[in-house]
C-alpha cells in the first residue's frame, strides 16, 4: 500500500499513484480525483462540501441476530478449533429439543423482519433433532443459516434445509492438502473427501450454500490461489475467508501483510469473475454507497448466542456469559471512539474489526484486519478510477462500477453475523 497523507485535515486522506491523487474524505466516503500537478498547486482547494466533517454518531445496535450452538460436540478436531481449544468448552453439553422449541418462540418473538437464525455448534448435526427443530419452527421471513462440516450430510437431511429456504454455510479450508493438514478427525484422519461428498449432496438438493474458510499456517501462503480453486471447482454462491480467531490454547500467528497481499490478489481475480465474498464486501459496501461503518460484527451490540445448556453471551468465541459476554460490553468500541483508529484512512469502511480478537492478541484492535482492510481500500480506489473519468463519482457511478461484487445472486451471499 502506498503512504496516506492528510493534506486537508486528517479526515482527509490523500491516496497517491504516479500522476493520480485521490482525496477521500474518510468519513463522509466521499472521492475526488484531481492530478498530482493540480494539487501541488497551493492556491486550488477541494470544493467546501467535499472537505465536510459529517456529523456522525454511533447508532444504538437492535437485536440482529439469534445464534444458537446445538451442541459442543464434533465428530473432528479441527486443529484451530474455537470450540475444543478454549477452556470454557464442555463437549457433553448437547440441547435438548425442547429446549430448541422454546429458543425457536424466543427468536420469533424477539428478531426483527429479515433477522438471522444461526445454527451452529460444535457439529450441528450431531444434535439434528434440536438444528431441525430451530429451523423448522421459526419464522419464514428470518434468514436462516447453519455451518456444518458437512461430513454427516444425507439426502433427507439437505431435503430438509433446501425446503425450510436454510443456507448452508460449509467449512473447507481449500483444496484437499491444505483442508486435510488441519480439519481432520480424533485419529488423525482428515475430512476432505466426505465434506466433498456432503457439498455435493447439499448442491443436488437444490440448497444455497457457501464456503467458510479459515485462514492459517496451513494456506496462508496461497490463499487467493486456494480461494480461487475452491470458486472454480465448487462455485459456491459465498465465499468467506476468516481470520483465525485467538484461542485460550491456540494462538496461531499469520504474517498479517501476507494475508493482505493474498486479499489484494483475490479482489483482482474477482474483479474479472464477480462472485460474493464476504470480507471484500463487507468493506466495499460502505465505500460504494458512502455510508459511515461503525461496527464490524453483530457481537457489539446485535447478538445473542446460546449455548447448550442455556448459557448466553455476545460472542461465541469468548464463551458464556458468566465469562464476561454481556451482550452491551463492547458498544462503545467503534472506530469514532478508539484512539488507534483516528486518522485512519479506512476509518470509515472497517468497523474496527472482531473485537475479541482484537483484545486477545494485541490488546487493542486486531491489526490483521487493519492491513487486510487498508489494502483492500485502495484497491477500490485504483478500481474506481479506472473506471470513470468522473473526479467525483457519487453513489450512483460507485455503484455501477461495484455492483457485481456485491450483488446477492443468492440468499447466502451475505455477510453472516457482520451485515445484520
Ligand atoms: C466452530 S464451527 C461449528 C460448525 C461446524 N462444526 C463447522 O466446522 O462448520 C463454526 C465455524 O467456525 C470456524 N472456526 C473454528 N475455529 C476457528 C478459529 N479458531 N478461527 C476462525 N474460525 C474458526 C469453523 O471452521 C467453522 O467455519
Ligand atoms: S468441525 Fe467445526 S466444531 Fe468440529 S472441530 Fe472442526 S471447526 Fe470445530
Ligand atoms: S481497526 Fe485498524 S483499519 Fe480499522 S479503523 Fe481502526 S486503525 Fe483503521
Amino acid at each position: 500500500m502506498t503512504e496516506v497523507v492528510h493534506p486537508f485535515g486528517s479526515h482527509i486522506a490523500q491516496f497517491t499513484r504516479e500522476n493520480d491523487v485521490c482525496l477521500l474524505n474518510t468519513h463522509s466516503l466521499r472521492t475526488l480525483f484531481v492530478d498530482a500537478r493540480w494539487l501541488a498547486d497551493r492556491s486550488h482547494t477541494p470544493p467546501g462540501d467535499f472537505l465536510n466533517l459529517p456529523p456522525l454518531r454511533a447508532p444504538k445496535p437492535e437485536l440482529q441476530v439469534f445464534q444458537v450452538a446445538v451442541t459442543l460436540a464434533c465428530n473432528l478436531r479441527c486443529s484451530y478449533c474455537v470450540v475444543h481449544n478454549n477452556v470454557w468448552s464442555d463437549a457433553t453439553h448437547t440441547m435438548s429439543r425442547e429446549a430448541a422449541g422454546d429458543l425457536a418462540r424466543e427468536a420469533n418473538a424477539v428478531l426483527p423482519p429479515g433477522g438471522l437464525l444461526y445454527v451452529t455448534g460444535g457439529e450441528p448435526l450431531l444434535n439434528w433433532s434440536a438444528a431441525a427443530t430451530l429451523l423448522a419452527e421459526t419464522r419464514d421471513d428470518l434468514l436462516k443459516v447453519i455451518v456444518t462440516n458437512a461430513t454427516l450430510v444425507k439426502p433427507e437431511i439437505a431435503s430438509f434445509l433446501a425446503a425450510t429456504n436454510t443456507c448452508v454455510l460449509v467449512s473447507m479450508d481449500g483444496d484437499q492438502h491444505a483442508h486435510d493438514s488441519v480439519r481432520r478427525d480424533g485419529r488423525g484422519r482428515g475430512s476432505y473427501d466426505a465434506t466433498r461428498r456432503g457439498y455435493g449432496v447439499l448442491r443436488d438438493a437444490g440448497c444455497s450454500v457457501g464456503v467458510s474458510l479459515v485462514i492459517g499456517p496451513h494456506n496462508v501462503d496461497r490463499l487467493s490461489d486456494v480461494a480461487v480453486h475452491l470458486l472454480e471447482t465448487l462455485h459456491p454462491d459465498s465465499l468467506g475467508l476468516g481470520l483465525p480467531h485467538f484461542t485460550s490454547r491456540h494462538a496461531r500467528s499469520i504474517d498479517k501483510h501476507r494475508v493482505a497481499a493474498e486479499y489484494g490478489r483475490l479482489y483482482d481475480w474477482v474483479l474479472t469473475r464477480p462472485t460474493f465474498v464476504d470480507q471484500i464486501a463487507r468493506r466495499l459496501s460502505p465505500f460504494v454507497n458512502e455510508t459511515f461503518r461503525f461496527r464490524d460484527c453483530s457481537a457489539c451490540g446485535s447478538k445473542v448466542v446460546v449455548f447448550p445448556d442455556g448459557s448466553r453471551s455476545n460472542c461465541i468465541s469468548s464463551g458464556p456469559d458468566h465469562l464476561g459476554g454481556a451482550a452491551d460490553r463492547w458498544l462503545g468500541r467503534t472506530p469514532l471512539e478508539l484512539a488507534e483508529c483516528q486518522g485512519c484512512a479506512a476509518i470509515g469502511v472497517c468497523g474496527g474489526g472482531c473485537v475479541f480478537d482484537g483484545l486477545a492478541l494485541y490488546g487493542g484492535v486486531d491489526q490483521r484486519n487493519c492491513a487486510v482492510t487498508r489494502v483492500l481500500l485502495e484497491r477500490f480506489i485504483w478500481t474506481l478510477r479506472d473506471a470513470t473519468t468522473d473526479p467525483q463519482p457519487g453513489t450512483a457511478v460507485k455503484s455501477a462500477v461495484f455492483n457485481r461484487l456485491l450483488e446477492r445472486r443468492s440468499r447466502v451471499a451475505v455477510s453472516v453475523g457482520h451485515s445484520q
